[in-house]
């Protein structure tokens, strides 16, 4: 009777116990307590055996239904603590809401049109030369047969630097002797690059714009190679059939010069209201190098022939893309960027 009576307090006192734990470290540490290998409860079952069969008939069934109760007690509350520490419903997930974009960066239009036109031509074979933003004289005019006092200098409003021989490069065609003092023909090459110009901008005129200029050397370069390959070219970059026209006109670096035109992009010459009727979209100027800028590169006169021009990236953007004022392109409107 009193062994009985010793594991009803025993049981009754760790139910509580354990019902009144607050964590798992508490509850950890009671069920040690209670039904660990050194608890009380552990040494009465142990003591089973030195009992009388009557005893232990008694004692027995109550000492397995207190250990049960006990253990039942246990994961009650282990389910209890697990359910209150996990906030499911603050941990719910809506695996249906669209996910927020990241942001990433976009090119600038020109930049991507810049990408395109270095694919196509190193694709033809063409390497990619350079030149600095800041030119000599020699290098903007001279070099170009543009002497000093020639009307021509006025030809591109260029910004001159204070320091004496040094401007804005006004143009590509400045890397040309650059490259022909370093290479012996035949080569072919083009040189994007910036160009500045002092003029009033509006939605076709920027004062820093970018250009691409082409220059291709050797002993037998014509007049049809320059328009095989551009006509190649434009109709690669503008993915149809695009013709070439040249127009005779004056650049004081090439002889013949011409004014370059390439059949309209939306008629295909025909004439409609994207080229007002005409048929033709002007790009840029075009020619056959004159000997005198071979000679001031240092080839020998009349050795070599080649072509060469120089055409607007803005402009070619502006028609791959439909873009209706030159002056986005550099106007820092991240509205405008984000379409590309
Ligand atoms: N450099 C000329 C311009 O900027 C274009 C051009 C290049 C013309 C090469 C003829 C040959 O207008």
């Amino acid at each position: 009777m009193e062994t009985e009576q010793k594991i009803k307090e025993i049981k009754d006192k760790a139910v509580a116990s354990i019902e009144a734990s607050k964590n798992s470290d508490e509850l950890f540490n009671l069920e040690k307590e209670f039904s660990g290998r050194k608890s009380e409860f552990n040494n009465i079952l142990k003591g089973l055996k030195d009992m009388t069969e009557e005893e232990r008939r008694k004692v027995g069934p109550a000492a397995n239904s207190a250990k049960n109760e006990i253990a039942a007690a246990i994961e009650k509350k282990r389910q209890e603590l697990l359910a209150s520490s996990f906030d499911f419903e603050a941990e719910k997930i809506d695996v249906t809401i669209p996910g927020t974009k990241k942001d990433v960066g976009h090119l600038n239009p020109i930049s991507i049109v810049q990408k395109e036109i270095v694919d196509i031509f190193t694709s033809m074979g063409f390497e990619i030369a350079d030149g600095p933003e800041i030119e000599t004289d020699f290098y903007n005019f001279d070099s170009l047969n543009i002497p000093k006092d020639h009307p021509a200098r006025d030809m591109t409003d260029t910004f001159f630097l204070k320091e004496k021989g040094l401007a804005l490069r006004s143009q590509t065609s400045a890397v040309q002797a650059r490259y022909m003092q370093k290479h012996k023909p035949p080569f072919r090459i083009i040189a994007p690059g910036k160009c500045f110009r002092n003029e009033a901008t509006d939605t076709t005129h920027e004062h820093t714009f970018y250009q691409f200029e082409a220059l291709v050397v050797g002993e037998d370069v014509n007049v049809g190679n320059l328009k095989h390959i551009a006509e190649v070219f434009f109709s690669e970059f503008f993915k149809k059939e695009v013709h070439v026209r040249l127009r005779p006109s004056y650049f004081p670096f090439v002889e013949p010069g011409f004014e370059f035109d390439i059949s309209c992009l939306v008629c295909g010459g025909n004439g409609c209201s994207a080229c007002r009727g005409g048929g033709w979209l002007e790009l840029g100027g075009a020619g056959m190098v004159n000997q005198n800028v071979f000679t001031a590169a240092g080839y020998p006169r009349n050795k070599y022939q080649g072509f060469a021009w120089g055409f607007g990236f803005e402009r070619l953007a502006m028609m791959k893309y439909k873009i209706d004022d030159v002056r986005l392109f550099h106007g820092g409107d991240l509205r405008f960027i984000e379409q590309f």
